[in-house]
């Protein structure tokens, strides 16, 4: 038993989509998000800046007494496949969406032609098409890179019948409907928050893939097979830190978390 805080972070609010489902899964747990929002987008940044802010976030978290570290991050994960942004960590317990993405859709997909969208370090990097092909070879992966779909959620355009949004949605996801993939991996975590147009756009015969899910989904396997959940306790507190303005990043999380938040919510710098 571990009673630490799980850490979790993004480059904004992306990865209240990992926090949301934490929530869902283990409503007892601590837990301490950073949304890097004076830097977003990290998903069209160099790999080396993206790898440098990451491991800034990391060593923020670990200012709290935090038990794991969740890179709630597509762009992140990406990277740190091939960079070790966790070199100079003392955190056990970490991981990043890419895996436990790539499994859910080798799970999901029947006639093996996934799709990926993310964003344009992400698709470029070709991480997910790496796991995907390690756990099954034959499927086939369609990339796409969909660099205005984060500012459209930072700025609180995500609802079904938005006109911006809808136009770049049908633009992006043209290839996917061409491709004829059954399963779409929402390989960035901000874009979870688009679910309910882009599964309008794909139809209902195409299974959505949220990242930031599946990432809260390994987390409590990981917890529980290290013997690491909380004790049983009523409802754990949410810490959120932005390191941008304080009053765009409370807007943003009270309309896009599901859940009733009751959460801290602060301004942070962090040491370059
Ligand atoms: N939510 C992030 C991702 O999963 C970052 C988006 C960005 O900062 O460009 O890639």
């Amino acid at each position: 038993m571990n009673n630490s805080a799980i850490g979790v972070f993004d480059s904004g609010v992306g990865g209240l989509t990992c926090v949301d489902e934490l929530r869902k899964l283990m409503p007892g747990e601590n837990i301490v998000y950073l949304g890097d929002t004076a830097r977003i987008p990290y998903g069209t940044k160099s790999k080396d800046t993206i790898y440098s802010y990451a491991k800034q976030d990391i060593a923020f978290l670990e200012q709290h007494d935090v038990k794991m570290i969740l890179v709630a991050c597509g762009t992140v994960s990406s990277v740190m496949m091939s960079m070790p942004v966790f070199e100079d960590s003392r955190t056990e317990l970490k991981s990043g969406v890419v895996v436990p993405a790539a499994h859910a859709a080798c799970a999901a997909t029947k006639n093996k032609r996934i799709g990926v969208i993310g964003t344009s370090a992400t698709i470029k990097s070709g991480s997910y098409g790496k796991v995907i092909h390690e756990i099954m070879p034959d499927v086939k992966v369609v990339g796409m890179a969909c660099p205005m779909f984060v500012p459209l959620v930072e700025n609180g355009y995500t609802a079904k019948d938005c006109e911006p949004a809808r136009y770049f949605a049908r633009e992006y996801l043209e290839i996917m409907k061409k491709e004829q993939v059954d399963t779409l991996i929402l390989g960035c975590t901000h874009y979870p928050h688009l679910s309910a147009l882009i599964s309008d756009i794909m139809g209902d015969g195409v299974t959505l893939i949220s990242s930031g899910a599946e990432l809260a989904k390994h987390a409590l396997k990981t917890l529980s097979y290290n013997d690491a959940l909380c004790s049983p306790q009523q409802q754990g507190k949410l810490e959120l830190y932005c390191t941008d303005s304080e009053e765009l990043f409370s807007e943003n999380v009270e309309k896009l978390m599901s859940r009733d938040i009751n959460a801290k919510i602060s301004k942070c710098t962090l040491k370059f």
